[in-house]
């Protein structure tokens, strides 16, 4: 089996920051309150039963915080946790090694589930359902199917693409959750305990800045603290301050509604060139030179929440907040 098959796909110095700011108890769990006390039920009623949880797909843009709940059910469930990717897995006999390795009651998590090749995704069907694998071996006149059966396990699936699942696949999960936005509140409460893990000073002028601009993500929180902690750090401040903030957002190109460089050319290039839409998201996509993978999955999902961007059966509108707001914005 592939090295890698088992790896976190994440790494260097900003994914082990991101590890050490993983939350590891649900209680920890910032936000996502409906989420938190549906698992909270499953989990405690599955424990009471002596059952391993019902399989569980987490869906939802990306660094809301599919993986960290991954590895949080594990943990209040109080079983192993084996990491894999859609993508890395490449043959039924990965699976079927994987799968093989399991302990009752263990989480298997898939991340990126919507990337698993077809011949993988049937295999995972029975698996699923009857805890079993068909298995076949052999070549010629030689083939023959073996069946294997696993002990009872909880897949936790994690996609930004909950709608490319096929409806076989979507339907074996017992527990769809969506994780949603964060609101300010939470994503205040995020800052907060990110910066105590820093061991930095940050006023409320300034959380709520860094808050507001962090497009409802953690991830983008997080990481927007560190940058900011690193321009208070050099001016040598006992606390990093609203103007050094505001400094250090506006050297990131991270504008006042949290909004990116990328975010800009979209919205121009449809108010600009395609006279405020409708137009296909694949010719913006080509305008702008970016994926069109990468605009439905990051950037689009923000931009419709804001009420920036609609969309219509006829392609991609631009609102009227956005005419005016982009009427004369710079990045900044
Ligand atoms: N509810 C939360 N409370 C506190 N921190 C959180 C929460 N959710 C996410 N984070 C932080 O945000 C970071 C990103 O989360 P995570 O990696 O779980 O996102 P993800 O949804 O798996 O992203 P992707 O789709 O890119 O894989 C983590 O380092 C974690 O510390
Ligand atoms: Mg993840």
């Amino acid at each position: 089996m592939d090295e890698r098959i088992l790896d976190e796909h994440e790494h260097g110095d900003e994914a082990s920051l991101e590890l050490s700011l993983r939350p590891v108890k649900l209680s920890q769990y910032i936000g996502q309150h409906a989420i938190k006390e549906n698992l909270n039920v499953f989990i405690k009623a599955a424990k009471m039963r002596e059952e391993a949880l019902d399989h569980v797909i987490l869906h939802g843009p990306p660094g809301l915080g599919k993986t960290t709940l991954a590895n949080i059910i594990a943990a209040e469930m109080d079983v192993n946790i084996k990491t894999t990717s859609g993508p890395a897995i490449e043959r039924a006999g990965d699976l079927a090694a994987i799968l093989s390795s399991l302990e009752p009651g263990d989480v298997l998590f898939i991340d990126e589930i919507h990337r698993i090749p077809r011949v993988v995704e049937e295999v995972l069907y029975s698996a699923m359902e009857d805890f079993f694998i068909d298995i076949v071996i052999g070549s010629g006149d030689e083939v023959r199917s073996i069946r294997i059966d696993l002990p009872p396990f909880t897949l936790v699936g994690a996609t930004t693409r909950f709608g490319s699942l096929s409806a076989p696949l979507r339907d074996r999960f017992g527990v769809q959750l969506r994780l949603e936005y964060y609101d300010l509140e939470s994503l205040k409460h995020i800052i907060e305990r990110t910066a105590d893990i820093f061991e930095v000073t940050l006023p409320l002028d300034s959380m709520n800045e860094l808050a507001r601009r962090s497009r409802g993500t953690p991830r983008i929180a997080n990481r927007l603290l560190r940058r900011v902690r690193d321009f208070s750090m050099v001016k040598e401040e006992d606390e990093i301050t609203l103007e050094t903030t505001n400094h250090a957002l506006k050297v990131l190109e991270v504008d006042p509604e949290g909004l990116e460089p990328v975010d800009h050319k979209i919205m121009r290039t449809i108010i600009e060139t395609y006279g405020g839409g409708p137009v296909g998201l694949e010719t913006v996509a080509v305008s702008i030179g970016e994926e069109v993978v990468t605009l439905n999955d990051v950037y689009e999902p923000y931009l419709i929440q804001r009420g920036f961007l609609e969309r219509t059966p006829r392609g991609r509108k631009a609102t009227a907040k956005s005419f005016e707001y982009f009427k004369d914005s710079k990045t900044n």
